[in-house]
């Protein structure tokens, strides 16, 4: 049985700083963040987008009415969640109306949450192959003002339905995976901003990317030949570039090409929305699916997750006939299209204004917040969640 990626959707805030102006606020070369680290835009969420509603929107666009139905296991990765007891998928559960009958929760493995979610339904899925189950990543990458990470911040989510029978990517079941207990990027519980050692994280993201693809090579005696496409967790997409490269030349030189051709396709919502943690990678593949004019029904695709701390793994998927008829590239386009710039101060007020952590009540202004979906503000300890679409 088949078993993979059935639809795919993104959101991103409606807010974004341009990277050139970032720069030139930072007295930095404008080139070292769109070359060196190669981001353009950087998605800012707003008070009144939180992960919850940043997934909550990816997945509103698409579902239908037999999804609602079917879907019986919500799975939410997020390195950013809301509240360390409840999982922010029972939010998403309810704003979605999706069937009561149904099992929510979140994962946390830093970036690489989503990707123990699709690992997970799809053996839920090997066992149960009528259920469909909903994978979401979600998160807001805040590494704060004037610090040597805030180029790589960014906001937003990536929906999957993973099922039997997949319309866009059927998961392969040869994989590989590594943990090792390092300090690479971390974040008490006690901070809303992350710790990190920024060169080592590097460093690491690497190693792993080359331990797990000799493993991988090893169990499936498969090479660099076979792939039409590699995608990166990309916390910035020169990062997932500096991997590829380490590898590049196990292929001959028309392979080398498609290969880079690709990545490129696959960066280019990175590169315009910034860092969405454990969505990144998804937002790759979606970058992919729907700006390579290359990709053949049939072609088979890499994934590399890397979640800090640590946990990496490659896996493989086979596009399936006809994808592309699956995409939501219009709607991912009108989405990018209807966004708005925010100025360098403008960002800076966003970035400074924090829900209250004293249990006071408040109502946000969401008069400007084109989402769906958004929080309209705190009462006792609760927050409180809107659906205009309802
Ligand atoms: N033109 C073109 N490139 C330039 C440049 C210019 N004017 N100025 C600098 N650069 C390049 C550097 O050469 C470097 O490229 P390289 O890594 O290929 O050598 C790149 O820009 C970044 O410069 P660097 O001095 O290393 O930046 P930094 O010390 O500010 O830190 C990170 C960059 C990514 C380490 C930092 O943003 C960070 O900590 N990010 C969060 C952690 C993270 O994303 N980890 C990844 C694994 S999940």
């Amino acid at each position: 049985m088949k078993i993979g990626i059935d639809k795919i959707g993104f959101y991103a805030p409606h807010l974004y700083v341009d990277m050139n102006k970032l720069a030139v606020a930072r007295n930095v070369e404008p080139e070292k963040f769109t070359i060196g680290i190669g981001q353009e835009k950087m998605a800012v969420a707003p008070i009144t987008q939180d992960p919850v509603t940043l997934a909550a929107n990816a997945a509103r666009t698409i579902l239908d009415d037999e999804d609602k139905e079917k879907i019986d296991f919500v799975i939410f990765g997020t390195e950013s969640g809301i509240d360390n007891s409840k999982s922010a998928a029972v939010y998403v559960h309810q704003l979605l109306g999706l069937n009561p009958n149904a099992r929510s929760i979140e994962v946390k493995q830093a970036c690489y949450g989503a990707t123990a979610g699709i690992q997970m339904a799809k053996g839920y899925i090997a066992l149960n192959p009528e259920s469909r189950v909903l994978v979401l990543g979600s998160d807001i990458a805040r590494y704060g003002l004037n610090t040597s990470g805030e180029s790589t911040q960014g906001a937003g989510a990536v929906a999957m339905v993973i099922s039997a029978d997949p319309k866009i990517l059927a998961l392969e079941d040869k994989s590989a995976y590594l943990t090792a207990d390092i300090m690479d990027f971390w974040r008490p519980v006690y901070s809303d901003k992350a710790f990190v050692d920024g060169k080592f994280s590097n460093e690491q993201y690497i190693h792993f990317f080359n331990t797990v693809w000799e493993q991988y090579k090893a169990k499936s005696d498969l090479g660099l030949n076979d792939f039409e496409a590699i995608c990166f967790h990309l916390p910035y997409t020169k990062m997932g570039l500096k991997a590829l490269r380490t590898v590049l030349e196990e292929a001959d030189e028309a392979d080398q090409e498609r290969l880079l051709a690709n990545y490129k396709s696959s960066t280019m919502y990175n590169r315009n929305v910034g860092n969405i943690y454990t969505g990144s990678l998804y937002l790759s593949l979606v970058s992919l699916l729907e700006q390579s004019d290359q990709l053949k029904d049939g072609a088979r695709i890499g994934l590399y997750s890397y979640g800090s701390g640590a946990v990496g793994e490659f896996f493989t998927g086979i596009l399936q006939p006809n994808y592309r008829e699956y995409l939501q590239a219009e709607s991912h386009a009108e989405l990018f299209a209807a966004r708005t710039e925010v100025s360098i101060e403008e960002y800076e007020a966003v970035f400074q204004e924090t829900v209250p952590v004293d249990g006071s009540t408040v109502e946000f202004d969401a008069t400007k917040d084109t989402a769906a979906i958004y929080l309209a503000g705190i009462k006792d300890n609760m927050r409180q969640y809107v659906n205009k679409s309802n």
